[in-house]
């Protein structure tokens, strides 16, 4: 990052590290748990609910690609361990049920992952409004992102 960048950042630039690397962590685990159930699921509803699991799989990678990109920026390090991607996680991660034809079970846990996202941005975006305005511009992508994945799960989830 060059050197007008690093002095229009007011915010505690290893706070935005911090942040973005919880974001990082918490998107992968995301699209770990989606795609894993696309491959999982089984029963009726499955080849409706699998091209949409793994379309939002891929989205949550490329959310965990942008927090990456701006985690470098900043001058800090991804995780780079398999073993510390649950540790650094905000959310954490909920395996997909064990039983692959629960799919309510599946989507119940799909909406605790955005939902979660959804309070954690919600409060990124507030955070880093005056601070960090590239920051706050990636967490306002993200959330309007989770946002229509929340609205999209819950149709889903009525119509069962
Ligand atoms: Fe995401
Ligand atoms: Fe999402």
């Amino acid at each position: 990052m060059g050197r007008t960048a690093r002095e229009v950042i007011k915010a505690n630039v290893d706070e935005v590290i911090s942040d973005l690397l919880k974001t990082y962590a918490d998107e992968w685990l995301a699209h770990y748990q989606y795609w894993a159930a696309a491959q999982w699921i089984r029963g009726i509803d499955a080849d409706t609910l699998r091209p949409i699991l793994l379309k939002q799989s891929m989205d949550e990678l490329k959310h965990a690609e942008k927090a990456a990109r701006r985690i470098i920026q900043l001058g800090g390090k991804i995780v780079l361990d398999f073993d510390r991607l649950l540790k650094t996680s905000g959310c954490g991660y909920i395996p997909p049920p064990e039983d692959p034809t629960d799919h309510r079970k599946l989507i119940e846990d799909v909406l605790k992952a955005e939902r979660c996202a959804i309070k954690f941005y919600s409060q990124m975006v507030e955070k880093y409004r005056q601070t960090d305005i590239v920051t706050h511009e990636l967490f306002e992508e993200l959330l309007e992102d989770e946002v229509d994945d929340e609205e999209e799960w819950e149709n889903i989830l009525a119509k069962l």
